[in-house]
């Protein structure tokens, strides 16, 4: 391995969906000692507990994922919530990183940071260009604000910290459970509830024609490795595959993969949301650098995961 600046990595919440792509990826890539932890370690919205977590591992890096997330049912429920936790966690950790002197910080915020009216495909120099989707404005505007500090603990501390933006992320540790996952995870848990209950149809809500941009969670965690080690500005990077599906063609792909014979139902009357949400993967491919699962190869892995985690009753449901 040419290049091992870090001996030690912290990932906080490394038991949540991509904490356990990115602890074994990271690990993989770096050769550094990789320590996850997560809100039974340390509730980092307790004050002092990022200092406490930083005085016992003692970490050179950290890869911060701790934080609330969720689909759109909870979002819309729990926005205080979303807000609250997330900008809390965020502040605090960040801070504390920067005091205990750690060399490298990164971490993630969503592609719903990005204004709801944000043209496809969506680049990173959109980012302040209008308000969020409302209904997860909470959430995302709050993880938003690292983007801030990031390039302010830069300028006024040269503290090196990096902020990813990826896609829509699926794939094997999602949330199943129906008030927080996204859209891949419900729909696979939909289909195959329905398959094994003999339904004659799965529900779907809108026309099925808004498009979106997928990535599987193996290809993001490959690429934490790559920019921890190599990339050091607060220019953000979205890492996603570029790549549009339909609804539709994502819901039918599933009905396919997971052996559903019924109907899929359109519910029309509910709304669509926005039509077309793509990420420009430029600057992603500019550092040579691309997310090369297909969606069809990651939902095979997700829905063959997904299935065996059911029957160990080791899924989030
Ligand atoms: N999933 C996506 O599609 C997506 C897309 C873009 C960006 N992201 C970002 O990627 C990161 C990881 O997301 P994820 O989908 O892996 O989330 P997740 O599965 O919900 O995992 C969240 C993790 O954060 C920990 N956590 C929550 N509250 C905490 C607290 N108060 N103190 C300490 N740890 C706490 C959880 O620990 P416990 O399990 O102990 O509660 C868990 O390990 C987040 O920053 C998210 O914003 C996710």
């Amino acid at each position: 391995m040419a290049k091992r600046p870090f001996k030690r990595i912290l990932v906080t919440g490394a038991t949540g969906f991509l904490g356990r792509h990115v602890v074994p990826a990271l690990h993989e890539a770096t050769g550094a000692q990789v320590i996850g932890v997560n809100r039974l370690d340390y509730d980092l919205l307790k004050p002092g507990a990022a200092e406490a977590m930083l005085r016992d591992i003692r970490p050179d890096a950290v890869v911060h994922l701790a934080a609330k997330v969720g689909g759109i049912v909870a979002n819309r429920k729990y926005p205080a919530d979303f807000f609250y936790e997330n900008i809390v966690i965020n502040t605090h950790t960040f801070h504390a990183c920067y005091e205990f002197g750690v060399k490298k910080f990164l971490t993630f915020i969503g592609g719903c940071s990005y204004p709801a009216k944000a043209p496809s495909p969506i680049r990173e120099e959109y980012m302040w260009d209008g308000y969020p989707q409302p209904e997860s404005a909470p959430y995302s505007v709050a993880k938003k604000m690292m983007l801030v500090q990031s390039e302010s603990y830069r300028r006024q501390y040269g503290f090196n910290s990096v902020v990813l933006i990826p896609g829509n992320v699926y794939g094997e540790y999602d949330n199943f459970n129906l008030e927080y996952a996204h859209v891949i995870p419900a729909l696979i848990r939909r289909f195959i509830e329905a398959r094994d209950q003999g339904l004659p149809s799965v529900r779907c809500l809108g026309s099925g024609r808004p498009t979106r941009d997928f990535v599987y969670a193996g290809d993001v965690a490959e690429l934490t490795g790559w920019f921890l080690l190599h990339y050091d500005s607060s220019e953000p990077v979205n890492i996603s595959t570029g790549t549009r599906t339909s609804i539709r063609e994502l819901a039918e792909t599933i009905r396919r993969l997971t052996g559903f014979s019924g109907e899929i139902e359109w519910d029309t009357s509910a709304p669509d949301g926005q039509m077309d949400k793509i990420f420009s993967v430029e600057r992603l491919h500019s550092l040579g650098l691309k997310c090369s699962t297909t969606l069809e190869d990651g939902l095979r892995k997700t829905i063959a995961w997904f299935e065996q985690a059911r029957k160990e009753g080791t899924a989030r449901l």
